[in-house]
């Protein structure tokens, strides 16, 4: 395989999970416990550029414009080593991205970054990988980056290995007016990874069997949702899946949680506006930020509850977004 001799970009968007990832049957290949299902988000995403360039010693990593230590690269690195291995090359790459995302807030960035990362790494380095590949190849990264290939709703197999844990499309092209608003609560860094949680799930939260089973239901109530544009069992479905996987963060040992005071009051908000008839629903991952699920037609009195007491700039419209681009 030959390396391009021009970078190549890859953008790519977030998701949120409406079924949540949350524990690995195998960490170094990324094979979940259990399969997952998003929506993918067109308000955050990631562009990374790479170029594998012969006259390089180690792999140099542009993160917004600030060069990354060879330690805070170090992931990246590892990545890069698969897409090398896949393509037989040793060639080191220089990297640009740019988040569109604020980082490690439970935002997504790193399935954005993988997957972005995945698609212009392979690119570059002389494999034309398909989606189902190219979803594969993400996941070694970040498991939710695998599902960030596609636009609209998708889902992630869990398999059993490398071949068979792959994601694929449900709904690329969303033709009913959902909306995720999200909330962001805060832009610093998660305290405890969701490598770190779920393991600590896998290992120690008497309750995790029951999430593998109760996660594989929600999947097919909310697949079934989906195809019969069914918003309220999709929304309840998501959020009971949301809580289901805080449940184990707050039964591992020792036990921790992703909410602050804030989460908490925005769920309290939620929680009236729907006893007040508004179809909303929130979802939460591993971090305190929360995304609340509606419709279009909602979205303007949802949106005006929440500025008023988080203040508009924490308060984001984002739609049902593309899959992965990846340009020359
Ligand atoms: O892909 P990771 O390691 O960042 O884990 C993602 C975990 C959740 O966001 C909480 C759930 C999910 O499926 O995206």
């Amino acid at each position: 395989m030959e390396p391009t001799n021009h970078p190549i970009t890859a953008k790519a968007h977030t998701n949120i999970a409406l079924v949540k990832y949350w524990g690995k049957k195998d960490e170094q290949l990324i094979i979940p416990q259990n399969s997952s299902l998003s929506l993918t988000l067109d308000e955050f995403y990631t562009e990374t550029s790479v170029a594998f360039d012969d006259t390089l010693t180690t792999d140099t990593v542009q993160f917004d414009d600030h060069l990354l230590s060879a330690q805070a690269s170090q992931k990246i690195t590892t990545f890069l080593d698969v897409v090398r291995e896949l393509a037989g090359i040793t060639t080191r790459a220089n990297v640009i991205t740019h988040n569109h995302v604020p980082t490690a807030a439970g935002l997504a960035s790193s399935a954005s970054g993988f997957a972005a990362l995945a698609g212009a790494a392979s690119r570059a380095a002389g494999l034309t990988l398909n989606r189902r590949d190219l979803s594969r190849l993400a996941r070694r990264g970040s498991g939710s980056a695998t599902r960030s290939i596609y636009g609209g709703f998708a889902a992630w197999q869990m398999g059993e290995d490398d071949q068979t844990s792959y994601a694929y499309p449900i709904a690329e092209q969303v033709d009913w007016d959902i909306v995720a608003i999200a909330l962001v609560l805060t832009t610093a860094q998660k305290k405890v990874s969701s490598r770190d949680g779920m393991r600590l799930a896998v290992n120690t939260s008497p309750f995790y069997p029951t999430w593998v089973q109760s996660s594989q239901a929600d999947f097919k109530t909310i697949e079934t949702a989906i195809a019969s544009r069914d918003f309220e069992t999709l929304g309840h479905t998501s959020e009971q899946n949301a809580m289901r996987m805080h449940a184990l963060t707050l039964s591992s040992d020792p036990s921790f949680s992703y909410f602050n005071a804030d989460s908490l009051k925005a769920m309290a908000l939620i929680r009236e506006l729907r006893a007040a008839g508004t179809a909303c629903y929130f979802t939460m991952d591993a971090g305190p930020n929360i995304k609340i699920l509606c419709q279009g037609q909602d979205a303007p009195t949802v949106m005006s509850q929440f500025q008023q007491v988080f203040g508009p700039e924490s308060v984001v419209l984002t739609r049902p977004g593309n899959g992965i681009q990846i340009s020359d």
